[in-house]
């Protein structure tokens, strides 16, 4: 799919968006995707897209605290969003990253880089981009706040610090979630905040399924009336 270049505003466009932030590991991912799958919806991992670009500049051996570098290799990358099925891809420079992204080097740089107000700027052009060509659940730290801000379909999913740790390491993963936490919610540039409209959902204490279903409890109060598959 090729994504316009053009700013979709939410009440002039044919398609809805549901937008979910949270902390890291507090499960947005496993919501979103079973949101979009009961719902028929795209789901944007819009974490992949700030991913990607630290990828890239890892890759270039760019220090991620060197602003102005940085800024110079995005400007020279060539950011292809799209989508497989029902769920967002990303290429950089003609390679489809997906593996990659969740390795150690880049959940260490990833909020440094996600902090730099143009690679902010840019990838929330694209993300935007995306309700051009579908309905969609977003999920990611500014997605109600600043990305579709005018939607009514708002959830912060939170759960507490230890149970979020747990759930990253049960995967595998070395990730510094509390350290990421701290400067997703410090930064000037779009913050990390619940944001006017959204409703908590904590998911310290659901299975999965409770946890999805209450989801679509706070959609249907927010007026959400898609038609819901029932497949779990
Ligand atoms: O899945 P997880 O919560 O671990 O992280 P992610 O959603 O893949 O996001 C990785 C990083 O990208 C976050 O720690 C933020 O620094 C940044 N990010 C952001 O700044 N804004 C977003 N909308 C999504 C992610
Ligand atoms: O996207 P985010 O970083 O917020 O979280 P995730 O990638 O969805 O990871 C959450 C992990 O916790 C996954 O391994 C889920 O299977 C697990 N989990 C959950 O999301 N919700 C529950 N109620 C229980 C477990």
């Amino acid at each position: 799919m090729g994504l316009s270049q053009q700013a979709p505003h939410f009440a002039n466009a044919p398609h809805f968006a549901i937008a979910i932030d949270g902390p890291a590991a507090s499960g947005k991912s496993t919501i979103a995707k079973h949101l979009a799958r009961r719902l028929g919806l795209v789901m944007v991992n819009s974490g992949a897209m700030y991913r990607a670009v630290t990828w890239k500049v890892l890759e270039l051996g760019i220090n991620p605290d060197d602003h102005t570098a940085v800024v110079q290799a995005l400007q020279a990358m060539n950011i292809e969003c799209g989508t497989a099925g029902n769920f967002s891809t990303i290429a950089i420079d003609g390679r489809l990253l997906d593996e990659e992204l969740r390795g150690t080097e880049v959940n260490l740089a990833v909020s440094r880089v996600a902090a730099v107000p143009e690679v902010r700027s840019l990838l929330v052009q694209l993300q935007r981009d995306y309700l051009q060509h579908t309905s969609l659940v977003m999920e990611g730290r500014d997605i109600c706040s600043v990305v579709f801000p005018d939607t009514p379909f708002k959830i912060y999913v939170d759960a507490s610090e230890e149970v979020r740790a747990a759930r990253r390491s049960a995967e595998g993963v070395t990730d510094s979630v509390a350290a990421r936490d701290k400067a997703d919610s410090n930064r000037t540039t779009a913050p990390l905040i619940v944001a006017d409209g959204a409703i908590v959902l904590d998911n310290s204490d659901h299975t999965v399924a409770s946890a999805v279903e209450a989801a679509l409890d706070i959609l249907r109060s927010q007026g959400l009336s898609h038609e819901d598959s029932g497949d779990a």
